[in-house]
């Protein structure tokens, strides 16, 4: 079996493009699934190949990083419902949009990603008043073009829940509670409320990326909560 090493900081990103999965997954990967993972599959009305895809896609990739078969992985959730590998100093998160599942995958650090494709048509600006910091408000307001609005609204959403998954408490924490800033050299620095009590802010590092397929652009943000300095890699 092929193993994984990482180091501290070190942090592998992975995607699948959902549209296109490998075409052997629905037969040959069935048999990775725990009971439980199968018994939710056969719940859903539509999505069930993409979560079988997906679930298969987490344990593929997983498994050599903690050296064990697929099917042996075990998993847990935290009380918000943030799945970990028991026993394990390997932390993951995933976040999927409708074309693209997105793994991050790293060792002794909190971890969190979130993929939105850009093609909402529903008012951004209003959702932005009803969840974001006045002042990310203020800095969309000041922006003339629809397109560029919609466009760092969805650089701000995936940034924002990228957090509260690395947290691991999710949307429940308040997307008001942080602050963040994307100046025009792309660099990302954000400001926390006291509230949320985070003992070393300076730990907590922000990546972003375009996932760009066909006509549809996705946005994906990273969160990395460590002391080390981080290396991200696309894999
Ligand atoms: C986590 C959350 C932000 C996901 O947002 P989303 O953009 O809709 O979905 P994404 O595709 O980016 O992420 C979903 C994945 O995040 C992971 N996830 C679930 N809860 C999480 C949490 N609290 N923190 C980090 N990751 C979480 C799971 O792997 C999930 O995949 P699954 O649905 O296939 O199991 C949102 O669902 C949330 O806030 N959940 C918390 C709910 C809660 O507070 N529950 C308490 C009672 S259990």
């Amino acid at each position: 079996m092929i193993q994984i090493d990482l180091n501290e900081g070190e942090i592998h990103l992975w995607r699948l493009n959902l549209e296109t999965p490998p075409v052997d997954w629905q037969i040959s990967g069935l048999h990775l699934l725990s009971k439980d993972e199968n018994e939710r599959a056969q719940k859903f009305k539509r999505g069930m190949d993409d979560y079988i895809n997906t679930r298969i896609f987490i344990r593929k990739i997983l498994s050599p990083y903690i050296n064990k078969s697929p099917e042996d992985l075990i998993f847990d959730l935290n009380p918000y419902g943030k799945p970990f590998l028991r026993h394990s100093d390997i932390q993951f998160n995933l976040s999927h949009s409708k074309q693209w599942a997105a793994l991050a995958v790293g060792k002794n650090c909190e971890l969190g990603i979130d993929v939105e494709s850009t093609s909402a048509r529903h008012s951004t600006l209003d959702i932005a008043k009803h969840y974001f910091h006045p002042d990310e408000i203020s800095q969309l307001e000041r922006m003339t073009s629809h397109e560029e609005k919609q466009d760092y609204f969805f650089r701000l959403w995936t940034l924002k829940e990228s957090f509260v998954k690395g947290l691991g408490t999710g949307i429940s924490t308040g997307l008001d509670k942080m602050n963040f800033t994307i100046d025009h050299k792309q660099a990302i620095s954000a400001d926390f409320s006291p509230d949320l009590q985070l003992k070393n802010p300076q730990d907590w590092h922000f990546f972003q990326y375009e996932l760009h397929e066909a006509s549809v652009k996705n946005w994906c943000a990273v969160t990395v909560r460590s002391s080390n300095n981080i290396n991200l890699v696309w894999m």
